[in-house]
């Protein structure tokens, strides 16, 4: 069974993760099972924090785009990374967003357009990615995870969070994680 995702006033959402310092089978163990969990709360992405793990881990996967007859336009994008730190940010745009942590909103978010993200991967290799757009907004929503930081806190004024109904949830698109 998927690991349960860590609610917001849990604590270990609220601390600096730690970062990795051993690399390996264990950080893969560890991937697959933010993967699981990810997977089963139908997300986007998750960081380590979110199954009570205070490392600084993160996985995003965007699913493949299809056309209407179900064909592979986009294959789909799959990262993990250790140690994940922004180099580079440029631009800022505004999009919605929410949270696995905290469930039944959605918020107004300001994030930069594209950043450049390094760190390592589970083998501890170092990896580099320059990206814009949802997978940009990705690793800046996971990045503030491992920070103590939830996408609540950057909603700029009260009307920007809008409550949902639990079956809005899924249909609400924006980056949920
Ligand atoms: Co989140």
């Amino acid at each position: 069974m998927a690991r349960p995702i860590t609610q917001a006033g849990d604590p270990v959402l609220r601390k600096k993760a730690k970062k990795c310092q051993s690399f390996g089978p264990s950080l893969d163990a560890l991937a697959t099972e933010m993967l699981d969990a990810m997977h089963a709360a139908d997300g986007l992405g998750l960081a380590a924090p979110q199954i009570g793990v205070p490392l600084r881990v993160i996985v995003i996967e965007i699913p493949a785009e299809l056309d209407e007859e179900g064909n592979e336009i986009r294959p789909s994008e799959l990262y993990v990374y250790c140690n994940p730190e922004i180099v580079e940010a440029s631009g800022e745009e505004e999009d919605q967003e929410g949270c696995l942590s905290v469930p039944g909103y959605v918020g107004q978010v300001k994030r930069a357009t594209s950043v450049t993200v390094k760190g390592e991967d589970t083998k501890g290799r170092r990896i580099r990615t320059k990206t814009k757009g949802l997978l940009a907004r990705a690793f800046q929503h996971e990045i503030d995870h491992i920070n103590g930081i939830l996408f609540i806190d950057r909603v700029d004024s009260p009307e920007k969070l809008r409550r949902i109904r639990p079956d809005e949830e899924e249909e609400n698109g924006g980056y949920r994680s």
